[in-house]
This record gives C-alpha cells, sequence and structure tokens, in this order.
C-alpha cells in the first residue's frame, strides 16, 4: 500500500492505478471500524484497485461540534485498510485541502434539506465540497458510501447525477453491533450505561417501521417512537421522520418505498441511525 500526502504524488498513482484497471475510493475521517472496513472489502468487488482517503473534513463541523475531539489514530488506520486490500492510502493535509484563499462550496438542495441538514447547518455543504475534491484528486471509477448516512449518500447521489460527475455511486448497508447498534465512530464518546441505552436506537427504529408496515398511521407511530426513546434514556430525539427513499421528500403516509431516520443525543453524543420501510 502506498500512503500519500502530496496531492500530485496522489494523482501520479491514482492514474497508474486506473491505467492497470478499475479504481475505486473509499472516503473515510479515519477511526476506522468494520462499518469502514466492510466498504473497503466491498470495493474490491467493484474495483481492481482502492483507495481510502482519510481525512477529518474542518468543513463539516459545525462551530459547537466534536472537530478538536474527533478521534484520530492513523497508525492504526493504515494497517486496518492495508489488510483489508487498500492499495492506496490518501491523507491530505488540511492546508492540502483548504489553502490559503479557498473560497468555493459545492451546496446540494434537495436530499439536503431537513433531518440532518435542519440540526448541522452547513454539515451538507461542507461533505459535498470536499467529496467533490476528492473525486476530481483521485478520478475514481467508482466510490462507495454507506447507507449508515443514508442522508449523505442521497446528497452525494444528487451532486454526482446534477454535476454529471463519471464516477458511479455504491451505497453499502449499514454494519451493525451484536445488539443492533450501528458501528460509528463517536459510539467511543459513549459511557457503559450509555452504551447500553443506545440499543434502544435500532429497536425503536424496527418496532416503528413495522408499525408503520402494519397501518398505524405514520405521525402517531413517530410520536410513539420519539417518546420510546426518551423513555429508554435518550436526552431528546433531533428527528425521527420517514422520508422517500430516494429523493428523500417527506412522506407523510407509506405510499412508495420509504426510509424511516433518527437522530437522537444521548448525554451529549449525537447517534444516528436508518431502515428502509416497505
Ligand atoms: P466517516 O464518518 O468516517 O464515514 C466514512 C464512510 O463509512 C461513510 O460512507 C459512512 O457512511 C461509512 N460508514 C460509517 N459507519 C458505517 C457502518 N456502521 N456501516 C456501513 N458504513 C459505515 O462519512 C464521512 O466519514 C464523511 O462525511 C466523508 C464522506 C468522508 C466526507 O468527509
Amino acid at each position: 500500500m502506498q500512503t500519500i500526502r502530496d496531492l500530485s504524488q496522489l494523482r501520479d498513482a491514482a492514474a497508474a492505478a486506473r491505467k492497470a484497471g478499475r479504481l475505486a475510493l473509499v472516503p473515510t475521517m479515519g477511526a476506522l471500524h468494520d462499518g469502514h472496513l466492510a466498504l473497503v472489502r466491498e470495493a474490491r468487488r467493484h474495483a481492481d484497485a482502492v483507495a481510502v482517503s482519510i481525512f477529518v473534513n474542518p468543513t463539516q463541523f459545525g462551530p459547537n461540534e466534536d472537530l478538536d475531539a474527533y478521534p484520530r489514530q492513523e497508525a492504526r488506520d493504515l494497517e486496518l485498510i492495508e489488510a483489508a486490500g487498500a492499495a492506496i492510502a490518501w491523507l491530505p493535509e488540511v492546508a492540502t485541502m483548504y489553502p490559503p484563499g479557498f473560497a468555493t462550496s459545492v451546496r446540494v438542495g434537495g436530499p439536503s434539506e431537513g433531518l440532518c441538514g435542519g440540526t448541522r447547518p452547513g454539515h451538507f455543504d461542507g461533505v459535498a465540497t470536499v467529496v467533490t475534491k476528492l473525486f476530481n484528486q483521485v478520478l475514481p471509477d467508482v466510490a462507495l458510501f454507506g447507507e449508515k448516512d443514508y442522508q449523505q449518500l442521497a446528497v452525494i447521489r444528487r451532486l454526482v447525477a446534477d454535476l454529471d460527475l463519471r464516477v458511479e455511486i455504491v451505497g453499502v448497508p449499514t454494519v451493525r453491533e451484536d445488539d443492533g447498534l450501528a458501528r460509528s465512530s463517536r459510539n467511543a464518546y459513549l459511557s457503559r450505561d450509555e452504551r447500553a441505552i443506545a440499543a434502544a436506537l435500532p429497536r425503536v427504529l424496527t418496532q416503528t417501521a413495522a408499525r408503520i408496515v402494519a397501518g398505524d398511521a405514520v405521525a402517531a407511530a413517530l410520536a410513539a417512537g420519539s417518546a420510546e426513546l426518551v423513555d429508554a434514556g435518550f436526552a431528546s430525539v433531533d428527528y425521527l421522520e420517514l422520508r422517500d427513499a430516494e429523493t428523500l421528500a417527506p412522506l407523510p403516509d407509506l405510499v412508495r418505498p420509504a426510509r424511516l431516520l433518527v437522530a437522537a443525543r444521548l448525554g451529549t453524543t449525537r447517534l444516528i441511525d436508518n431502515i428502509a420501510v416497505g
């Protein structure tokens, strides 16, 4: 595996990989776990060589979010992605991605609106901007993103379609712990007690989806689900919403394939999850 921090070296390595076959990109912010590694393994099925970027992107963090505290474990991450079969590790510095004078932002409307776009203003602008840059740097044939961040996946699909980017987007199902909790770098923030409570998130999501499929009124099912999360010990629920699975438009009734998405706070940690409905 080549570990690269310089943009011209990255362009050369990526060009060589594309000449030899198909090249995949898996963008990450590091602190890697089985969810990220599932993306790397899936990437090998779609391409001859896999590049993994590790970059904690400051522009997608809000002023009161965990940018400085975000877990960093570079040496371990490099071992993990090499073992999973990555050929290129792309580790740009902040100054490489955002040199002085940087003034461009990519804003995707539609699927960015509401949900995490409502509670984290500017977040998806930061994601869309950095992902556009990563695509232009690596020029991958295919890029993989987790369904864990379902709204992000929808935003990237919209971005690629709208800007005619020549990259195929592949979504990968969420990797979970034994009790159903979605693997996340932020799970490391949870105390023992909070970790036990966190299992209520996938459980309530599954129950709420089942009620909606069984014909319960959507608004009532969502209100009951939110109340159950608070009863289980969550401090608050940012949102629990039913959305169109493709466009992410709000869906008052289950009339087409839908996605149930949730964000809730446990102590100071914000957890998200989502599942298919119908
Ligand atoms: P990060 O949170 O590090 O996630 C990197 C990729 O791993 C994303 O596509 C995410 O959806 C996927 N992922 C995380 N947990 C997963 C799980 N339990 N199962 C399956 N996939 C999982 O998402 C980002 O970084 C950033 O926003 C990024 C796209 C890199 C742009 O900065």
